[in-house]
């Protein structure tokens, strides 16, 4: 019941010279049976979108502000990225979280934002190394999840993305067994808050480290209902082969 979703985060990286990827990437799947979304630069927003179009893949802000308006130099609000053709925005990704200073609280009014406009936030949990080896997982992410996503919260709107920060970019994952009780730690938690009805609904993305060779096992986990994919969404080859295996799932 719940749709697929494989989502692409380009992060800091990609100029005109890399959408020749997206159009080898449509390409490759004109009329796919799943959402595919990829997370472009702020700058190439609008192009990416123009791109991806005629594969109906969707395109997506990595970032947006709590504001709709302001002094706010160098920020996007969230009907920006709706006007430049986003239908999502990652939010809270741990490199903002780290970089950045983001608190679940500002997660929350950034979503909150999000919502507001009509994206789908998708918006990322996940723990350190220090804190899985001290045995915290699972009360960081539920101080995350209750801080981070706001009461407005639907299926249609919400996407939640575990992404353990120490399998971000390492070539490290956890194990299938590590990703499924975190995935069922954040289905019952979103139930008991929402109800059956829309916790049942939201996705749940796993993220960090994700590639090709291991997109199938990973989405044969419970809870799983796709990926956020950061290194391997930027060839379209590899994107491809990670979309590929969640057809199949
Ligand atoms: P990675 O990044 O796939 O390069 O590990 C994932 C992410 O940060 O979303």
């Amino acid at each position: 019941m719940r749709r697929k979703l494989a989502a692409g985060n380009w992060k800091m990286n990609g100029t005109g010279a890399a959408l020749g990827e997206l159009q080898a990437l449509s390409q490759l799947h004109p009329s796919p049976r799943i959402d595919i979304l990829l997370c472009p630069p702020a700058t190439l927003l609008h192009r990416a979108g123009q791109a991806l179009e005629s594969a109906g893949i969707s395109v997506g802000g990595q970032d947006c502000h709590a504001q709709a308006s302001g002094a706010h130099t160098g920020d996007i609000s969230a009907e920006m990225l709706k006007d430049a053709g986003a239908e999502y925005v990652i939010l809270g990704h741990s490199e903002r979280r780290q970089d950045h200073g983001e608190s679940d609280d500002a997660v929350r009014a950034k979503a909150r934002a999000a919502m507001d406009n009509g994206l789908t936030a998708i918006i990322c949990v996940g723990e350190s190394l220090e804190q899985r080896e001290a045995a915290n997982t699972l009360d960081i992410i539920g101080g995350q999840l209750s801080g981070s996503i706001p009461d407005q919260s639907t299926g249609e709107n919400l996407v939640v993305a575990y992404e353990p920060i120490w399998a971000i970019g390492t070539g490290k994952v956890p194990t299938l067994d590590q990703i499924g009780d975190v995935h069922d730690f954040i289905r019952a938690r979103l139930e008991r808050r929402f109800g059956e009805g829309v916790g049942r609904s939201v996705r749940l993305l796993y993220g960090g480290s994700v590639k090709p060779s291991n997109a199938a096992e990973i989405f044969g986990v419970s809870n799983v209902d796709g990926a956020l994919v950061g290194g391997a969404s930027l060839k379209a080859a590899d994107f491809s082969g990670i979309i590929t295996a969640l057809e199949s799932a």
